[in-house]
């Protein structure tokens, strides 16, 4: 996920669910004067500044948004930096990055980023590290993270590429599951909420599009197995038929289980 143009010309899906989601959590959350706050996982930076910033711009004196990726935060950086969002680079995996920050911020939000965090458990702590007391976090994420799971079915081929740790993490997670490591991490979860969404994109190339900036599988391979990859990824998800594909218009139905939690700091 280091190729920022790709990404941002590909994610009204992300974009549209994040202004969804802020319309109907950040009215439930409580607001004091100038506070700080963080939004992890921001990654080119649109999100932030389109959709995020709108909502906070009056309530905050400062939006720190962060990514581990360096590309995705020098594009936000150059592209969408001003005096009131900040772009740093932060690993939430990595507890000496959080630690410096730590009781830093008043809130956190983060939206598509924790289904990409292998040890999620570690990831919240060093969330709850960085909040103030009575901070609170809104995350957004997937419960079924669907590349991983194109990952399982490649031929072995391919396959043999997928890195050990996603090849052993846990891909797919249940509400409750989810609502136990937040509580193990020190939250007080206040709302947790999940469904199955649809979103139509044009034609499957559209789908295809989605996808290829989110799948790290382009910085593992070298670039000559690169079209002979994408020629694969497109026939499994046809033959797994992970999207639903309208024979009369083309359009490219895809279904996912993203969840929502809003927690608090004990
Ligand atoms: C799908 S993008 C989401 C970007 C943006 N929040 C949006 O909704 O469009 C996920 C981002 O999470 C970042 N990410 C993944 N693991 C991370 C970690 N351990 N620490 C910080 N950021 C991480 C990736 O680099 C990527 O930019």
């Amino acid at each position: 996920m280091d190729c920022p143009e790709l990404y941002i010309n590909a994610n009204s899906l992300q974009r549209i669910d994040a202004k969804d989601v802020l319309e109907r959590w950040i009215g439930k959350m409580i607001w004091k004067s100038n506070e700080i706050v963080l939004d992890l996982g921001c990654g080119p930076g649109d999100v932030t500044s389109d959709i995020l910033y709108p909502f906070l711009k009056n309530k905050i004196e400062l939006l720190v948004a962060v990514d581990k990726s360096k590309q995705m935060v020098e594009f936000a950086k150059r592209n969408y930096g001003c005096s009131k969002i900040n772009f740093k680079v932060l690993d939430i995996e990595n507890v000496n990055d959080c630690t410096f920050n730590s009781c830093g911020f008043n809130k956190i939000f983060s939206f598509y980023c924790l289904h990409w965090i292998q040890n999620k458990l570690d990831a919240l702590v060093n969330m709850h590290l960085m909040l103030k007391n009575s901070g609170e976090i809104l995350v957004y994420f997937l419960l079924v993270n669907p590349v991983v799971e194109l990952y399982k079915c490649m031929d072995e081929e391919w396959k043999k590429y997928v890195p050990d740790i996603i090849q052993k993490a846990q891909t797919i997670y249940s509400e409750e599951e989810v609502k136990l490591l937040f509580i193990k991490a020190g939250f007080k979860v206040i709302s947790i909420e999940s469904s199955i969404k649809k979103h139509t994109y044009p034609d499957f190339t559209s789908f295809l599009n989605a996808i290829k900036p989110v799948d790290d599988m382009y910085n593992i391979l070298s670039p000559h197995l690169h079209d002979r990859y994408s020629i694969h990824v497109k026939d499994k998800i046809y033959e797994k038929q992970l999207v639903d594909i309208c024979p009369t218009t083309g359009k490219a139905t895809h279904s996912y289980i993203p969840i929502t939690v809003h927690a608090v700091k004990n």
